[in-house]
């Protein structure tokens, strides 16, 4: 495990935003998992100023997300499908056939995460997957259990991310309960694995999964596991984690 230390957001982000610039130079036909929340905003805002000064092109890239609200439709605000169109897909050159989320339209759990899966095979394994991380140790929608998940399933939400989450939403009561996520064993596949981390709210959740257990119970501690695991935080998030 690899710990880039960074000042602050702005910091972090543009840290991110070089290791993977780094993989997409190396291989223009990459396959990068991405993923939602606040954490990576700041990454794919690089990532799009570089694409704008011609130093990145994703006209060959792939994308695989981590995940997909249950019942929420593309053309929703709050899905992940419309996040990653406007913080990302919308502004570079990529190749829309080659972006891929869980289809949160489908109500049957096991046609849409077998869909996944199979999308997720053809594919192959990721060069890099993004990460962020939930207050619970949660990576994707993998919340505490009592194993790690392999590969796409159907997840019913903690109260803490649900409680979490609903910032974006007019009321908690919108905030879908269930969500669409890619596996721990499809997460540790990726060849580099880099988690953003910022703020002070982070620092107990990055203590408790990199300086303790390794435990389904906190989901990200597998990550200690993985042989290119990347870390970039800010001081706030690493604050415990130095102890
Ligand atoms: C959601 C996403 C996760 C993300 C987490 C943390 O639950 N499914 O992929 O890591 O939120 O979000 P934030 O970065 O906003 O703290």
């Amino acid at each position: 495990m690899r710990i880039i230390r960074a000042k602050d957001y702005e910091d972090m982000s543009r840290k991110a935003a070089n290791v993977i610039s780094a993989v997409m130079t190396r291989k223009p036909d990459c396959v990068l998992g991405l993923a939602t929340g606040s954490s990576p905003v700041g990454t794919y805002e690089n990532l799009v100023r570089r694409y704008e000064k011609g130093d990145l092109d994703f006209s060959q890239v792939t994308t695989v997300n981590l995940d997909e609200y249950k019942g929420l439709d593309r053309e929703n605000p709050q899905s992940y499908y419309y996040f990653m169109r406007e913080h990302l897909f919308s502004k570079v050159n990529i190749d829309p056939q080659r972006t891929f989320l869980p289809d949160g339209t489908e109500p049957d759990s096991e046609k849409a995460c077998g869909g996944y899966n199979e999308i997720l095979h053809r594919v192959g394994r990721a060069d890099l997957q993004l990460l962020g991380i939930g207050h619970d140790g949660h990576i994707g929608f993998n919340e505490p259990a009592d194993t790690f998940a392999k590969e796409t399933h159907c997840v019913n939400l903690t109260d803490m991310t649900i409680e979490a989450n609903a910032r974006f939403f007019s009321s908690r009561e919108e905030v879908p309960t269930q969500a669409y996520t890619m596996g721990i064993q499809t997460i540790m596949s990726a060849a580099t694995v880099l988690m953003v981390a910022s703020g002070a709210d982070k620092a107990k959740i990055l203590r408790e999964a990199f300086s303790g257990p390794v435990t389904p119970q906190v989901p990200a501690s597998i990550l200690q596991f993985h042989p290119d695991f990347i870390l970039v935080a800010d001081e706030a998030a690493l604050a415990e984690i130095d102890k």
